[in-house]
This record gives structure tokens, C-alpha cells and sequence, in this order.
């Protein structure tokens, strides 16, 4: 078989459609300035679907931070990876203004929160070690585990009964093995929104000895009275051994980091090896990155302004007898009942006719038959932008119980690739 058409003919799980979404559900093109209005395929929508939680993408002091760093800097400078050439005091900085805020003793830059993530789980565990994890996890926490030579135990997404269970297994196999057990759960869930159940999780940790491992991409800065995330918002800040952040979201930037014990930073510092074998943050992005922070938490009405557009949104869709399933977080999935061509066609409603622009999440991410539609709401959303995706939505899903969307084809909007 060769390799090229073995490709061609199976396009995995998400490549199937291709063909059917190509620039419309997938890859589209948002245009304009980020904020709550853009652009897409020449017309304004009104987007709720950027992870920009407090807005900070378009602050004009992160724009202003932006700019002059890569005036001064270029986006080459540092060359080559940390720890042969790519060191500077900015990159330290950060890594300090990060630990504190966290309340670790120090932190470590990643140059993408998903490599990161990949090889913290490489760096902290060998074939000794067990695994014990919540079957909701984030891509990058299964990439890492594919690297895991010893055994995993996944537990149903916040069953604590069951993550016992799995606990008891783990522990009897490092009796064998002489290693140790790593539990890691998300902090925020970005699909359904909901909290993972951090005190649950360390209800446990005397018993068990782990240590716990957490990623909080989404929960960064959107959660806990400071912003410092999932953690602060539970109060266990202490109990999380290895706490794991992006700046892809509430940061509006790109990189992330790790926060925990300074030996571990250390060891994790000689240890990643995507850290080690490719390049550092360039400049902007830290100089920038620096800005962020300082507004995050400086700022502290950046996250209530976020809140209010939270609130008013999941109230508001609540009160019309939408399901929201569980979410606590920003994050606000909305589940309706139908099949993929009904779930395509109220996309293109929304987008062609209502002007708004979400995202559709579909099987196997949700179940056959459910239909979630994600809206991601940020601090540059208005309560006038909410009051009116609370009507489309009550206006679609009339048309939707009405069979509206009933016939199954699957619109012909998108080009082909
Ligand atoms: C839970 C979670 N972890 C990790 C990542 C990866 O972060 P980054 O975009 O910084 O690579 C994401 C981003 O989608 C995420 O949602």
C-alpha cells in the first residue's frame, strides 16, 4: 500500500468532512480586529468563539507592549533553544512574575502549552511510575501518556469513586515497581465547562501519595478571585504539585508555562525534551506575555467585566430552558437534540441569517444524536450582544422543534478544499 493513498483514503475522524466544511466549519476565516465583532466571508458576525476571555487581544497597552517589543527586538531574537542560546532576563523575569503568581517557587516557560504539556508528562514520569488520569483529558495529556511506558488508569471524568479504585490499582503496582503515581486532571474543562474536581482529587493524596498534575489551560486567569485559576477558585492552590497554564487564552498570547517546586523546575528545565531541542519565545511574545500579566492582575475589572458577560449569558439562556449542561466556567455549551445535517444547517442559520458566529462541537466529542454549540464569552462582549444571541437561540430552536432544520442535507455553503 502506499503510504500517500492510505492517507488519501482515510482521512481520520475529522478529516472525513473535509470536503463538506471546507473555510466554513472548519478552517473559516474570522477577519478584522479581534474583539466581539469581526468579520467572516466578508460580512460582520458577532463571534463567540475566541478564546480571548478578558479581551486583553486587542488592549491597547498589550498592542502598544506588542509592537514596541518587536520594534526593538524583531520576532528572531532569542536564536537557538533556552538552554543553549535562547536565555534572556525577560524570559526569567516572566518565569518569576509567573511562580508568584501562582504561589510556586518557580515556573518555566513552554514554547507551546500543548508541547509543554507532552513533555512535563515525559520529563516527571518512567515505566516505574503509574498514571492515573480523567478520561476528559485535553489531547496534549493523551499525546504525553503515548510516550508513557508503565501503566495508566483512566477514571470516568470526575468519578471520584472510581479515580479510588484506580488509585488502590496504582498503588499496589508501584509497591511492585518501587515508582511513584501521577494523578492530572484539567483545572477548567474547555469542551463542557465544568470544574475538575481538584479537592475530590487530594481528599486522597495522604492515602496515595501522588502527586497531582494540573492543566488549566482555560481556567488561567478567568478563575479565582485573583485569576491565579481552578486552584485559587477551590482554594487548594497548595495541593497541586505541578500547576500548568497557557497564553493562548485569558493571556490572548502564545507559549505557556509550569509552575511548581523549584527542583522540579530544574529538572524539568533539563528534562523537556520540546523544550530543549527547539527555539525559545521570541521576544514580543515574552515582552508581551509580561504586559498581559501585569494587566491581569493589576486589572482586576477585566475579569468582572468577563463574569457579568458570563452570568447574564448562562442566566439568561438558563431562564429560556436551554440545557448548559454543567458547566462553572465561562466556557458555555449550549446541548440541543438533533443529527449532524441539523447541527450544520443551524451553524449557517446562525451565521447567514442571525449573524453570529459559534462553534459546533459534534459525535464523537458529544454524543450521536446531541448537538452542542460552544460560545466562549469574553469582557469585550456586550449585555446588548448577550440579550441578542438569548433571542436567535430561542429563535432556532423554535425552527429546530419545528423540523425546520429536519430534511438531513448538509449545506453546500463551503468550498472545497
Ligand atoms: C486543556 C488544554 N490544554 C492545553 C492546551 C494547549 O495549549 P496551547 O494552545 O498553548 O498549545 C489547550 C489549548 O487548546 C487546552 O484547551
Amino acid at each position: 500500500m502506499d503510504i500517500f493513498e492510505k492517507v488519501v483514503n482515510n482521512m481520520g475522524p475529522l478529516g472525513q468532512y473535509a470536503d463538506y466544511g471546507w473555510g466554513y466549519f472548519y478552517f473559516p476565516k474570522l477577519e478584522g480586529e479581534i474583539s466581539n465583532r469581526m468579520l467572516f466571508r466578508g460580512k460582520p458576525v458577532l463571534v463567540w468563539s475566541l478564546n480571548n476571555y478578558l479581551g486583553l487581544a486587542n488592549h491597547p497597552e498589550v498592542r502598544e507592549a506588542d509592537a514596541r517589543a518587536a520594534e526593538e527586538y524583531g520576532m528572531a531574537y532569542p536564536m537557538g533553544a533556552r538552554m543553549m542560546s535562547g536565555q534572556t532576563a525577560y524570559h526569567e523575569q516572566l518565569e518569576r512574575e509567573l511562580a508568584a503568581f501562582e504561589k510556586k517557587e518557580a515556573a518555566y516557560l513552554l514554547n507551546y502549552g500543548y508541547m509543554g504539556m507532552v513533555s512535563i508528562i515525559d520529563s516527571l514520569i518512567d515505566r516505574h511510575d503509574v498514571v492515573v488520569y480523567d478520561s476528559d483529558a485535553h489531547a496534549c495529556i493523551l499525546d504525553g501518556l503515548r510516550m508513557h511506558m508503565g501503566k495508566r488508569f483512566v477514571y470516568p471524568h470526575n468519578n471520584m469513586e472510581k479515580l479510588e479504585t484506580s488509585l488502590k490499582r496504582a498503588q499496589k503496582l508501584v509497591d511492585q515497581t518501587g515508582g511513584g503515581i501521577l494523578v492530572i486532571t484539567e483545572g477548567v474543562y474547555g469542551m463542557a465547562g465544568d470544574l475538575g474536581n481538584l479537592p475530590g482529587i487530594l481528599q486522597f493524596k495522604d492515602k496515595y501519595g501522588f502527586r497531582l498534575l494540573v492543566d488549566d489551560a482555560h481556567g488561567f486567569g478567568t478563575m479565582g478571585t485573583t485569576g491565579a485559576g481552578t486552584s485559587e477558585e477551590q482554594k487548594v492552590m497548595d495541593g497541586v504539585d505541578v500547576y500548568f497554564g497557557t497564553f493562548a487564552k485569558a493571556m490572548a498570547g502564545i507559549g505557556g508555562f509550569v509552575a511548581t517546586d523549584k527542583p522540579i523546575v530544574k529538572a524539568l528545565a533539563f528534562n523537556m525534551r520540546s523544550q530543549i531541542f527547539a527555539k525559545s519565545l521570541p521576544m514580543p511574545m515574552v515582552i508581551g506575555a509580561l504586559k498581559r500579566l501585569e494587566l491581569l492582575r493589576n486589572k482586576p475589572e477585566l475579569k468582572e467585566n468577563l463574569w457579568t458577560i458570563v452570568r447574564a449569558l448562562q442566566s439568561g439562556l438558563r431562564e429560556k430552558g436551554f440545557n448548559l449542561g454543567r458547566t462553572q466556567s465561562p466556557v458555555t455549551p449550549v446541548f440541543l437534540q438533533g443529527g449532524l445535517g441539523e447541527a450544520a444547517q443551524i451553524v449557517v442559520d446562525l451565521r447567514e441569517n442571525y449573524g453570529i458566529f459559534c462553534s459546533m462541537v459534534i459525535y464523537p466529542v458529544v454524543p450521536k444524536g446531541v448537538i452542542m454549540l460552544r460560545l466562549i464569552p469574553t469582557a469585550v462582549h456586550t449585555l446588548e450582544d448577550v440579550k441578542y444571541t438569548i433571542d436567535s437561540f430561542s429563535n432556532v430552536r423554535e425552527k429546530l422543534d419545528a423540523g425546520k432544520y429536519s430534511d438531513g442535507t448538509f449545506p453546500t455553503v463551503a468550498d472545497k478544499y
